[in-house]
């Protein structure tokens, strides 16, 4: 009899909120490519989570197929792998509601991201941006997911998630496997080009690169980079944050390492130094524009790989739901 190797899954996905961007792909999408090979991945496009923000239809629905033309792009198979829309599959609300029940408000209160984001949107505080997390949690426990490769930003959430599920297995018995957050070494956490006290995000255009800029356009964010008043070329994330940062996305860029780059750039100017920052992130990125436009030109492929891996995902969320409900108590249909 052939041995079945029973292979780990990864989950994760990202809010069709906005362009990609070097954050997301320095902290997130890198990985998910390099895991594809060994694991079970499931990667999402997570519209649901979009809409705790206002977002314009067209938009958004633009959004989501450049989306994920551009996770194709950057090389996740959909032979390999599973992309899907979150919408798509409605157990993901559902399974939220119920993991609504065993989470504590004190809980989501403490959420760093819900803080942020209230302030941000003072006249737009919903209930959907507080219970934010509680979906997350559900688009993971569905999976059975064993990793979720995210950014530093997201490990308070992926933590939130293993407590809900342990406090739900503590209840029912082992519903749910505990998830571990995959943070990267290098590059969980990129700042902003114009701050680099703040991360890189979505919502700072010039601190911001994004995967389809165009070359003159990342040429021209990096030229502006902040830095700092001294002139030497060295990692020190507290007293050099600026310089620091454009070490690590040049080392992720490039494949060397931050004390390569170092040595490289040593005794040169931050001018030239910018200059071959924003180079090597052209050059990483422009394989990924060219093959998603290409793509975006062929909506019916892109609109296969939604619809089978809706379909895929869906097969696995049921089993799940199914399972809850039983344990819940539910009258089975
Ligand atoms: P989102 O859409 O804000 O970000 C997507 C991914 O990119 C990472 N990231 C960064 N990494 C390094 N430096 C940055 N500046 C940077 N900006 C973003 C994020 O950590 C994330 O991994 N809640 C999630 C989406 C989500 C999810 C999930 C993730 C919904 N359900 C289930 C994993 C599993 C979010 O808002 O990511």
């Amino acid at each position: 009899m052939e041995d079945t190797v029973v292979r780990k899954k990864i989950f994760s996905g990202i809010q069709p909120s906005g362009e990609l961007t070097l954050g997301s792909y320095m902290g997130a999408i890198r990985n998910w490519n390099a895991l594809q090979a060994e694991y079970d991945c499931i990667y999402c496009i997570v519209d649901l989570h979009a809409i705790t923000v206002r977002q314009d239809p067209a938009q958004l629905r633009r959004r989501c197929l450049t989306q994920l033309a551009q996770y194709v792009a950057c090389g996740l198979d959909p032979e390999k792998c599973i992309l899907f829309v979150q919408s798509h599959v409605p157990e993901h609300t559902e399974l939220a509601w119920i993991l609504g029940c065993y989470t504590q408000f004190g809980e989501l209160s403490r959420m760093t991201q819900f803080k942020q984001k209230s302030q941000q949107h003072a006249d737009n505080i919903t209930a959907g941006l507080f219970t934010y997390p509680v979906l997350m949690a559900s688009d993971i426990l569905l999976y059975q997911a064993d990793a979720v490769p995210v950014g530093a930003d997201q490990k308070q959430h992926v933590e939130l998630c293993r407590d809900i599920a342990q406090r739900f297995n503590g209840i029912y018995g082992d519903v749910f496997t505990l998830p571990e957050p995959l943070i990267p070494k290098v590059g969980a956490r990129i700042m902003s080009l114009n701050n680099p006290l703040n991360k890189m995000s979505k919502s700072d255009p010039e601190g911001c690169v994004n995967l389809l800029d165009k070359p003159e356009d990342i040429r021209r964010k990096f030229k502006r980079a902040v830095t700092d008043s001294e002139t030497s070329v060295r990692f020190d994330p507290d007293a050099k944050p600026g310089v620091s940062n454009l070490l690590t996305i040049y080392s992720t860029a490039s494949g060397k390492s931050v004390e390569e780059a170092e040595a490289e750039f040593s005794g040169q100017g931050y001018g030239a130094f910018k200059t071959a920052v924003g180079d090597a992130v052209i050059e990483l990125f422009r394989p990924i524009r060219e093959e998603s436009e290409r793509l975006l030109s062929d909506k019916a492929y892109l609109e296969q790989i939604y619809r089978q891996g809706a379909e895929r995902a869906h097969g696995i969320a049921i089993r799940t739901l199914r399972k809850v409900h039983r344990k819940l108590g539910f009258l089975s249909r």
